[in-house]
C-alpha cells in the first residue's frame, strides 16, 4: 500500500458524505449564505464565465450558481458532444452544457445529493433544456465505460473522500480521447491534521 493510499483509507468516508449532504440539503434550498465567495450571477461572473453564455441560464437558475471556476474555459464543446458534469449541483453548467451541444448532443448530471439532483431537474426544466440529471457518486459513476466524450465538474471532486476512485470513474466513462475539463478548489501545502481530520472542514 502506497503513502497516499494509506491516507485515503484513514479518512471516514461515510462521515465526509453525511457532512457534504448536512450542508447541500440546504444549498439545494438556497445557497445564499452558504459560501465563502460570491455565489449566484456575481459568483458566475467573477470566476470568467462569458456573459454571452449566461444568457442561456435563466436569472432564477443562475442565482443557485456556486461553482469555484470556469470549466468551459478549458475547451470548446461543440455540437454534437456528450458531456457529463458531475457534481452538477442545481445544474447551471448542465443547462450551459446543453446549450453548447445542442439537439444533436447530450448532457448529463450526476450529483450525490437527491435534493441538489431534484433542484437540477427543476432548473433544466425552467430552463427548457433536455439534459437529464441522476443522483450518483463521483466514485462510483452510474454510466457505462465510454460513455461521454467530455466530462465537467465545477467545485465537486474537492468534496470526494476518495479522489484518485473519482478520477479513475471519469477516465472509465471517457471515450478514447476524450478529455475532463475540471474547475475545483487544491491544496498547495499539507493541512494542519486538525483541519485535514475535521468532517466540517470538509464541507466548508
Ligand atoms: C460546489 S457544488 C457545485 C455545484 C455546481 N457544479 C455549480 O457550479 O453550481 C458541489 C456539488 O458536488 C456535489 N457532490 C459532493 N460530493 C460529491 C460526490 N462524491 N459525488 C457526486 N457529487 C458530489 C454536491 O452535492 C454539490 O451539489
Amino acid at each position: 500500500m502506497t503513502e497516499g493510499e494509506k491516507r485515503v483509507t484513514s479518512i471516514d468516508v461515510d462521515g465526509v458524505r453525511d457532512a457534504v449532504r448536512k450542508k447541500y440539503v440546504h444549498v439545494a434550498r438556497t445557497p445564499e449564505g452558504r459560501f465563502q465567495y460570491p455565489v449566484g450571477r456575481a459568483g458566475a461572473l467573477a470566476v470568467g464565465y462569458d456573459p454571452a453564455l449566461l444568457a442561456a441560464v435563466p436569472e432564477a437558475v443562475l442565482s443557485f450558481f456556486c461553482g469555484v471556476g470556469n470549466p468551459f474555459a478549458l475547451g470548446a464543446i461543440t455540437a454534437g458532444d456528450a458531456v457529463l458534469d458531475v457534481g452538477c449541483g442545481a445544474g447551471i453548467d448542465l443547462v450551459i452544457a446543453q446549450h453548447l451541444a445542442g439537439p444533436r448532443g447530450r448532457a448529463s448530471g450526476v450529483d450525490l445529493i437527491p435534493e441538489m439532483a431534484d433542484r437540477a431537474r427543476l432548473n433544466v426544466g425552467l430552463a427548457g433544456a433536455a439534459a437529464d440529471v441522476v443522483v450518483g457518486a463521483a466514485e462510483a459513476l452510474p454510466y457505462d465505460d465510454g460513455t461521454f466524450d467530455v466530462v465537467i465538474s465545477n467545485g465537486s471532486f474537492n468534496l470526494s473522500p476518495l479522489k484518485a476512485q473519482s478520477f479513475g470513474e471519469v477516465w472509465r466513462v471517457l471515450r478514447p480521447g476524450g478529455r475532463l475539463q475540471c474547475a475545483d478548489i487544491v491544496l498547495q501545502e499539507a493541512l494542519p491534521p486538525e483541519v485535514a481530520n475535521s468532517l466540517e472542514a470538509w464541507s466548508e
